[in-house]
């Protein structure tokens, strides 16, 4: 019987925090009640057309049929790089700079098995994308959470670590634009991380999953753009938002070439990287990269104004995203964050994402994704205004 128990690293894993959101959810829709969902982050928009004909055309030609190398394909890590320049005036070489991932999240949780050793302490910004403090743990390392403040616009505070932590720290995962609080940081905050990281010799893994999708002609900048970046550190991109691609599983890591040639190590001994007529289809996308990402973000932008004025209108201040498609709010009346959303859904129908499900430090807040049509959020915000005068 022993023998059959989980391991201790699944043991240690954080209680789901959701199951009572979620049975509450699955009872109403099994009521028939009107369930609008605002609570997961996967675009709700298509994959674009001519990203799925190269995906067709690809998958017809039996030489893409076999196993790919975990690297990618050398045509598919040149897009990257003819990108990474063309968008950031950043100059990769696709040799030993980029390796392709089955998604982000995959590079994200194997990395610690790269670069961190049991005792070793991973640093992790909270709120935070829940993949960071997991992975550094499956290494058998111990996370330590960075708060992410509003009173500091939700940006790193390096100088909060302490001198016996950064010691002791051997990689950095950090996010902007951030998700959940759609938080961007500037050039000179990433200047800062290379300092700090070159200082201590920590690994910076910069996570931007949400580079392209920002509002108001604004263009979030690379980590990898900042002096002396690629000495120290490496960066995630992912295909799913920028180009409505989640279920596809395409994504990159660029940088330090010693870290992507670790986190190519550990990928050799468990994957056996994305089916190429796929990474035809990721570069067909890659060659895209001004016209689609820029019609979504027209569309995020119409609807980040009219729930940002719904929530206005209802007495709450959210914070005013300059990049991704998610709405951080403020919980009222100082509730934790989990009764209040369990309490809006069987009020309203409508699912939002409790802040403490990012970490401790997202308690006191709750998450908007603006996956949702126009017209399904004008809903959503007219029921949540019918219902706050009960609610707070
Ligand atoms: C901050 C952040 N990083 C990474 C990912 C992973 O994206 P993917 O694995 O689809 O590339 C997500 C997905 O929601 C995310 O929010």
């Amino acid at each position: 019987m022993k023998k059959n128990r989980a391991a201790k690293r699944i043991l240690d894993l954080p209680p789901y925090l959701f199951a009572e959101l979620d049975r509450a959810k699955r009872a109403m829709k099994a009521e028939g009640k009107d369930v609008i969902d605002l609570g997961v982050g996967d675009p709700d928009l298509p994959t674009p057309e001519p990203i799925i004909r190269a995906l067709q055309r690809a998958a017809e030609d039996p030489s893409r049929h076999r196993y790919p190398s975990y690297e990618g394909l050398p045509d598919f890590r040149q897009a990257v790089a003819r990108w990474y320049l063309r968008r950031f005036g950043v100059d990769l070489d696709p040799g030993c700079e980029v390796v392709s991932l089955i998604g982000s999240k995959e590079g994200i949780a194997h990395l610690p098995l790269a670069c961190v050793d049991p005792g070793d302490v991973g640093l992790y910004t909270d709120p935070g994308y829940p993949v960071y403090p997991v992975s550094i743990a499956f290494a058998g390392g111990e996370a330590v959470s960075l708060p992410l403040k509003r009173e500091n616009g939700f940006l790193l505070d390096l100088d909060a670590v302490t001198e016996e932590t950064a010691r002791r720290a051997r990689i950095l995962f950090f996010n902007y634009p951030n998700n959940p609080t759609s938080a961007c940081a500037d050039p000179e905050l990433f200047q800062k991380v290379v300092s700090f990281c070159r200082r201590h010799d920590i690994l910076a893994c910069h996570d931007a999953a949400y580079s392209e999708i920002a509002f108001d002609g604004y263009r979030p900048p690379s980590f990898l753009a900042a002096d002396g970046a690629r000495e120290v550190g490496i960066e995630f991109h992912s295909l799913s938002k920028t180009f409505n691609m989640t279920g596809w599983r395409v994504g990159f890591c660029a940088g330090n070439p010693d870290a992507v040639a670790a986190l190519g190590k550990v990928k050799t001994n468990i994957d056996s990287g994305i089916f190429e007529a796929l990474q035809i289809a990721g570069i067909e996308a890659l060659s895209r990269s001004e016209e689609i990402p820029g019609k979504l973000c027209e569309i995020y932008q119409a609807r980040r104004d009219l729930v940002l004025s719904g929530l206005r209108s209802c007495g709450l201040d959210p914070f005013e995203p300059r990049a991704t498609f998610y709405i951080w709010s403020p919980v009222p009346g100082g509730k934790a964050s989990r009764d209040f959303c369990k309490n809006l859904l069987l009020e309203t129908g409508v699912v939002v994402t409790p802040g403490v499900g990012f970490g401790k430090h997202g308690e006191g807040y709750f998450r908007i994704s603006l996956t949702q049509t126009e017209d399904r959020l004008e809903e959503a915000m007219v029921r949540i205004r019918e219902a706050a005068g009960d609610l707070w």
